[in-house]
């Protein structure tokens, strides 16, 4: 059975590039734009063109150099942001306007001064501006995950009417439980009169580290596509997390879901966007975190050294990392020893890795990690004949 493809909406240069200094100029943009392209993303978030003449500048090259995914310009629902996105993106195969409002309790008292009604009437007439220029018109409802179900059912509906493809559920403060946000999108699913015309995304943030489970409780109940960012990143805890979730439905098949995404350039992508916006990635990161393919400890090296899979579930390769590393630290064992040992030429007799491990351990507790420079003199200086090692 063929799997139901997820479409993948990056946003790390809109919704990542709000992070503070993590600011990129037109050509960082463009170079990133392109290596999105290249990876397989259908949409591409370029900017917010209103917000700044920098940021019209780089969606509109944006717009002309990518070749096949969708380009994408943000706006409020106000009439000059859309006019200002529809200019921005005009040049693109495949324009995208993302327009929308805030439909929570508190966004529509505190921010708007507002009514529910109002909002709608809002919501709607953004949309139906934005149909004007382009066919593809993505609809956000801000604060969708703190926002009653009912009303936002009503919300979804009327923009639907107004002809948007694509309903963007924002859990935009990151506030959502997995099961909340997933019965969120199955009760849209089943509520909203017209819902097979369009498209329900998730765009969830991290501020409870949820951000990744919550998205993949929306696909799982009905949503196809997922609102993301290389590394995660975003503002405050970030958003979700692109590698994350294009992982977990290539390991998961039983989900029967999966996305165009080309996973093998997933590592160089998360380097460069790092790398360009200085924004370190956490040693820790899944996927591609320096240490999401190290072992240090002696149980886990043993294991991986006999067998991979005993302690990874994806083979480093499919990610673009070219092989898990064995570290050795003061919690390493003989194995992960003897495995670094003869990678660096040292083919050690059973006899001889006794010896040499003592002095490693000696070593091992002055030193955070033991090096290949320091495999040799370890070697060199253990009482051992090394008479078959020369
Ligand atoms: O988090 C959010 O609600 C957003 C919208 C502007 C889409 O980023
Ligand atoms: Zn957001």
């Amino acid at each position: 059975m063929s799997k139901d493809k997820v479409q993948i909406f990056d946003t790390t240069l809109r919704d990542g590039e709000q992070v503070p200094g993590c600011k990129l100029d037109t050509k960082q943009k463009l170079v990133i734009a392109e290596r999105l392209d290249s990876l397989g993303v259908d949409v591409i978030e370029a900017g917010f063109p209103i917000s700044s003449p920098g940021d019209f500048k780089s969606v509109q090259e944006i717009a002309a150099l990518v070749n096949n995914a969708t380009v994408c310009g943000l706006t409020r629902s106000v009439k000059k942001d859309i006019e200002v996105a529809a200019e921005a993106i005009k040049g693109a195969k495949r324009p995208r306007i993302h327009t929308g409002i805030g439909t929570s309790e508190s966004h529509i008292k505190h921010k708007f001064k507002s009514t529910q009604e109002d909002i709608i009437e809002r919501a709607v007439a953004a949309v139906a501006y934005a149909k004007t220029f382009v066919e593809d018109v993505e609809f956000y409802a801000e604060d969708a995950g703190r926002t009653d179900n009912e009303y936002l059912a009503r919300v979804c509906e009327a923009v639907i009417k107004a002809g948007a493809t694509v309903l963007n559920i924002p859990d935009t403060t990151g506030y959502c439980l997995p099961e909340e946000y997933g019965t969120k999108i199955k009760y849209l699913k089943e509520n909203v009169t017209g819902i097979d015309k369009a498209i329900l995304s998730c765009h969830c943030h991290n501020d409870l580290g949820l951000a990744t489970a919550n998205s993949i409780a929306g696909v799982i109940n009905g949503a196809r596509q997922i609102e993301c960012t290389i590394n995660g990143i975003g503002e405050r805890a970030g958003n979700t997390s692109l590698e994350e979730v294009v992982m977990i439905l290539r390991q998961h098949p039983d989900l029967n879901l999966d996305t165009n995404i080309n996973s093998k350039l997933l590592y160089d992508t998360s380097l460069m966007v790092s790398d360009k916006m200085g924004m370190v990635v956490q040693p820790n990161k899944a996927i591609v975190g320096s240490n999401a393919f190290a072992h240090s400890s002696g149980i886990h090296q043993d294991g991986v050294i006999k067998n991979r899979e005993t302690y990874e579930i994806i083979d480093p390769k499919d990610v673009g990392v070219s092989e898990s590393s064995i570290v050795l630290t003061a919690r390493s064992g003989r194995a992960a020893l003897a495995y670094r040992a003869k990678n660096v030429g040292y083919e050690l007799t059973k006899l001889q890795l006794d010896a040499v491990y003592d002095n490693f351990l000696k070593f091992a507790d002055r030193k955070k990690e033991i090096v290949d420079a320091d495999i040799h003199e370890i070697i060199e200086t253990s009482q051992i004949d090394m008479s078959n090692l020369a």
